[in-house]
């Protein structure tokens, strides 16, 4: 993807800063995640008292997209409050099940930008290939 649109990614991702729910780490994070047809799922992490019970931004923005019919992902872009936000362990798992190319950004959209592929993120990663007779 190219820097331009890679930056309004990123500017859709900070929007969503705006919603996040973090009253306990005080740490916000917003994501936009492109599908393969062009639309954009904004996300948020959403916490919870019960502190496993937290949704990560990446993870809400994949289940909105996958519960509304998408499969395909193109890129990813994260913001939050810290320069370089990258997906947690969980949510990288996640990303991988539905695309094993997905280009994932991260920075600001006025300032220093990386990128990264999932692949890059989670090498020998478990996938359905490992699963006898899976069913997708
Ligand atoms: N968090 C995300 O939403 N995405 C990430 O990429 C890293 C971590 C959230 C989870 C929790 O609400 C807070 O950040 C601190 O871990």
């Amino acid at each position: 993807m190219d820097v331009k649109r890679a930056r309004q990614l990123l500017a859709r991702a900070e929007d969503a800063l705006k919603y996040a729910y973090a009253p306990y780490s005080k740490f916000k994070v917003g994501c936009a995640l492109l599908t393969g047809d062009g639309e954009i799922y904004t996300g948020c992490n959403i916490e919870n008292a019960s502190y496993g019970a937290t949704n990560c931004a990446e993870r809400t923005a994949i289940f909105k997209a996958v519960s509304e019919g998408h499969r395909n992902f193109v890129a990813l872009a994260i913001a939050g409050n810290a320069s370089h936000v990258l997906p947690c362990g969980i949510c990288r798992q996640v990303i991988m099940e539905f695309c094993s190319d997905l280009e994932i950004i991260t920075g600001r959209s006025d300032g220093d930008i990386k990128c990264f592929n999932i692949r890059e993120l989670l090498p020998h990663a478990f996938t359905a290939q490992y699963i006898p007779g899976r069913d997708g």
